[in-house]
């Protein structure tokens, strides 16, 4: 008898799920399959949402919560934890993609309506070395530049082309974690000269004008900003349509996830837009004010999944793992396909950053 009774609840739960009104019809506009790969696109989020994970432990075995699915069997390289800024990163090897997948984390302030906020008031306020007239924000700049991030991530690449050679680079990221994203990969190609490079971020702020992205579609021209629907922060900071040549500007190439409505049916809908950056047709043709469509991706959640900022845990074995340097930084190194560390789970080492 209580087996029927599940019965009769299963299957009750499975007609209300049908009777709500959602579909879930992926359909993509036209044939795009040389730009946009929507296949990779499922995967790659999935990194950048294993990156905002706080157990450096499962994180670095790819034992964690989000590190299984379309991602599973990923083997990292390097790991590593600017505390002083906050930011956190990985490089690693995807034997089924057979490329270098790098991942960078988004914000982890305190309240992301202040991140946000903070969004509309950033100034181009750096000239981006050796372009003409190109104009960036120094603070997304630096955040991959002048930290410990880039020195860890270009030591993993070159670890990481000893053993694989020159495979694939895909570099991806979420938000301000989609903003480093876009100039590591950038400076791959410019100093590092890293021939085969994806970049594809997930709802990702601007980050330079329109004569940083017209150089940057054409040193990157494989680059992806995919943006969810109604998610604000691939607004900002603003676009100001009467002042092209002053103002922020996206480079190439926008898919824009958004939904039709027909009759109660709701179609999940991709358009891959236009070569501009700044397709008035795709995300632009909306009033983006979404702060809930920012946080989930393909139904992928990326945002963190401990409370307050910048914490992290550490088993004692994997610490056997790290560097630390002066400030409190952290970088966790292995070689690939070396036996999975055998772990210990009582006497975790703690942590909270600034
Ligand atoms: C799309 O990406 C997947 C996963 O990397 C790959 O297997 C497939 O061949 C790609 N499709 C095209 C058309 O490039
Ligand atoms: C770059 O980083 C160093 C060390 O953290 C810091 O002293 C310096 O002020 C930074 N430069 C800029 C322009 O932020």
């Amino acid at each position: 008898m209580g087996k029927s009774c599940w019965l009769m609840l299963a299957i009750f739960t499975y007609l209300l799920s049908f009777s709500s009104g959602r579909e879930l019809n992926v359909k993509v506009k036209g044939d795009h399959s040389s730009i946009y790969n929507h296949t990779l696109a499922a995967v790659l989020v999935e990194y950048a949402s294993a990156v905002y994970m706080s157990d450096l432990t499962e994180l670095f075995t790819w034992t964690c919560p989000r590190c299984d699915g379309l991602t599973k069997g990923f083997e990292i390289i390097e790991l590593v934890v600017d505390v002083q800024h906050c930011l956190q990163g990985f490089v690693g090897v995807a034997k089924d993609l057979n490329a270098i997948v790098i991942a960078f984390r988004g914000t982890q302030e305190h309240s992301i309506m202040n991140w946000i906020e903070d969004l509309y008031w950033k100034q181009l306020d750096l000239k981006y070395p050796g372009m003409d007239n190109a104009m960036v924000h120094h603070g997304f700049y630096y955040a991959y530049h002048n930290t410990t991030i880039r020195p860890a991530v270009l030591n993993a690449v070159k670890r990481a082309k000893k053993l694989y050679g020159d495979i694939p680079i895909m570099v991806t990221g979420h938000s301000m974690g989609g903003a480093m994203a876009a100039f590591c990969g950038l400076d791959l190609k410019v100093n590092h000269e890293a021939q085969n490079i994806q970049v594809m971020t997930f709802g990702q702020p601007r980050i330079g004008n329109a004569a940083f992205a017209s150089c940057y579609s054409k040193l990157v021209p494989n680059a992806i900003r995919v943006i969810n629907d109604h998610d604000i922060v691939p607004h900002l900071p603003p676009y100001y349509h009467y002042f092209p040549q002053k103002t922020y500007h996206h480079f190439p190439r926008e898919v824009w996830l958004y939904n039709i409505e027909l009759e109660s049916l709701i179609y999940k809908t991709e358009k891959v837009c236009d070569g501009t950056g700044e397709d008035p047709s795709c995300s632009r043709s909306v009033t983006a004010t979404s702060i809930s469509d920012h946080l989930v991706y393909y139904g992928i959640e990326l945002m963190s999944n401990a409370p307050g900022t910048c914490r992290f845990w550490m088993d004692p074995q994997v610490a056997l793992y790290s560097r630390m340097d002066l400030s409190g930084n952290l970088v966790l190194s292995r070689v690939p396909a070396t036996p999975v560390i055998r772990l210990n789970t009582e006497s975790d080492v703690g942590g909270k950053l600034s």
